[in-house]
């Protein structure tokens, strides 16, 4: 059944670099990613490549085609018979079997749906209906709402896996609180079914905050559910919802609560301090793994998930990890690099050329099982949105600070880069902005030069030979294409 699918071998083979030899003045007009494109189609190799096969509206719609009976322009509905509301990851039964509802995926997909200026608010009661369903199916699990995955009729999976994974509750509740927001805190259904103080009502936001409460110290299994330790990305998901779990439960007039979540709050502030590594220049993923070295798309996943929207400062200060922050570029920085030379298709580009980017280095899981690791589009995305949050945050802020911890980061752009703050409109500001700007498009012309020739996007694609590998339409390789795309407007995640 394949139809048109994007050459992407011949590309890789060829490389960036002598296609720059061919064409040397295209080279040198253009980003290099334009150049290679004109260059493909100059030479014969691609010629029904267009420059953005994935377009926003076209993600979302893909997006929103992998929820129970939601009805996407796009492709139609992918997963018919689920339970309403349910965010399948993947249409995949086979090779993979991505067939399930995870918390997490699901979470982050209607973060983005939340998100929209328009509010789909079938969609998102749909969701938090299905969502009510999983708490409850949960609540027999001996891993309780710490239990990841579920059957797309919304009962227990009882098979073997990864429990706990205690990012999902935290993620649930942040979606969840947007929502209720976004309809009012008086709204029906936000007293009836997301939030009553009452814990034996059991209500939605209010059974997840208690439940990351009572149990973010306890050790979990991390968001590619392969190791259980503690982890950058849970801790910052857990912050950021009892942080806003206590201003929602004060809101809601629930002030013992209030206290108890903002006292987790700064215990966990203070644990997450520790995951800075000042030998190394960057944050590092987990604590209590032992056979990695820390550099890890999920350290970027959870800045760009765990910051405070509605404030530009968070975006910017260290000690919360703000995907601005002087820590967070430069583990953007050793994140990327340590990319250039692994995959093949990256053809060991310098900085600051955009590559294919993985979960981490020593990834061996390769969309069905284990030979060799491979670029995510997720995580090549988180790459792009993390300069484009920084981007779009200095433009609000009318300024870019550079420190000696961000210092090698902008470098990659102006080698003549001084630590200083720099206001918007000065040639230091300009050159960095402008640079960071160039390489997240670079991030994004990778995306769409390995997306199928229909716009689809599979969950990671071949370091060798740059197609499509691993479960197809994957739902969070378009949520996160959609989330990168509201980061380059200056439109953040509704917080
Ligand atoms: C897009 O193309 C891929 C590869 O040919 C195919 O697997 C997928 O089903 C297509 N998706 C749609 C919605 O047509
Ligand atoms: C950064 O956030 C911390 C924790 O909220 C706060 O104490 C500190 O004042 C902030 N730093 C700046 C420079 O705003």
């Amino acid at each position: 059944m394949t139809t048109v699918s994007r050459r992407t071998k011949p590309i890789a083979l060829l490389g960036s670099a002598g296609l720059c030899l061919l064409l040397v003045c295209l080279c040198a007009f253009s980003r290099n990613a334009d150049a290679a494109s004109i260059a493909r189609s100059l030479i014969g190799l691609d010629s029904h490549l267009e420059p953005r096969a994935v377009s926003t509206n076209y993600a979302y719609q893909r997006m929103i085609a992998n929820i129970g009976g939601a009805s996407s322009t796009a492709g139609g509905n992918q997963v018919p018979n689920v339970q309403t509301g349910a965010v399948i990851a993947s249409p995949s039964t086979a090779g993979p079997n991505y067939f399930y509802s995870w918390i997490r995926d699901a979470a982050l997909t209607m973060k983005v749906v939340v998100s929209q200026s328009t509010l789909d608010r079938t969609l998102m009661t749909n969701y938090a209906n299905a969502e009510k369903v999983h708490q409850q199916n949960a609540a027999q699990s001996s891993s309780s709402q710490g239990e990841p995955k579920f059957n797309v009729d919304g009962s227990l999976f009882t098979g073997p896996w990864g429990r706990p994974q205690n990012d999902g509750p935290a993620l649930r509740a942040s979606t969840l609180m947007a929502f209720a927001k976004r309809i009012g805190l008086s709204d029906s259904f936000t007293t009836g079914t997301l939030y009553k103080s009452d814990l034996s009502a059991g209500s939605l936001i209010k059974t997840d905050l208690e439940y990351v409460a009572h149990h973010w110290q306890d050790s979990s299994f991390d968001l590619w559910e392969e190791v259980q330790a503690t982890h950058f990305f849970t801790l910052v998901v857990q912050y950021r919802s009892m942080v806003d779990g206590a201003k929602f439960a004060t809101a809601m007039n629930d002030p013992g609560a209030a206290s108890y979540y903002n006292q987790q709050a700064s215990a966990i502030l203070s644990k997450l301090q520790s995951f800075w590594d000042s030998a190394n220049n960057r944050i590092q993923a987990y604590q209590g793994v032992s056979n990695r070295n820390g550099i890890d798309c999920s350290v970027l996943l959870g800045a760009l998930k765990g910051w405070d929207t509605t404030d530009t400062s968070a975006a910017v200060n260290s000690t919360l990890f703000g995907p601005a922050s002087d820590r967070l570029l430069a583990t953007h920085k050793a994140y990327v690099d340590s990319f250039r030379s692994l995959y093949a298709i990256n053809n060991n580009a310098a900085a600051p050329a955009a590559v294919g980017t993985g979960r981490y280095p020593s990834d061996v899981y390769d969309g069905d099982g284990t030979s060799q690791g491979n670029p995510w589009y997720i995580c090549t995305l988180a790459a792009a949105e993390v300069l484009n949050t920084a981007v779009s945050v200095a433009s609000t802020r009318g300024n870019l600070a550079v420190s000696s911890t961000s210092l090698p980061f902008y470098k990659q752009f102006s080698s003549s880069a001084t630590t200083g703050t720099f206001a918007s409109g000065s040639s230091q500001y300009n050159a960095l902005t402008s640079g960071m700007k160039a390489m997240a498009n670079g991030f994004v012309d990778i995306v769409n030069q390995h997306a199928w020739g229909n716009g689809s996007l599979n969950e990671e694609f071949n370091r060798d030979n740059g197609y499509n590998q691993g479960a197809r339409d994957l739902t969070w390789s378009y949520a996160a294409f959609v989330s990168n795309d509201m980061a380059s407007q200056g439109k953040f995640l509704y917080n």
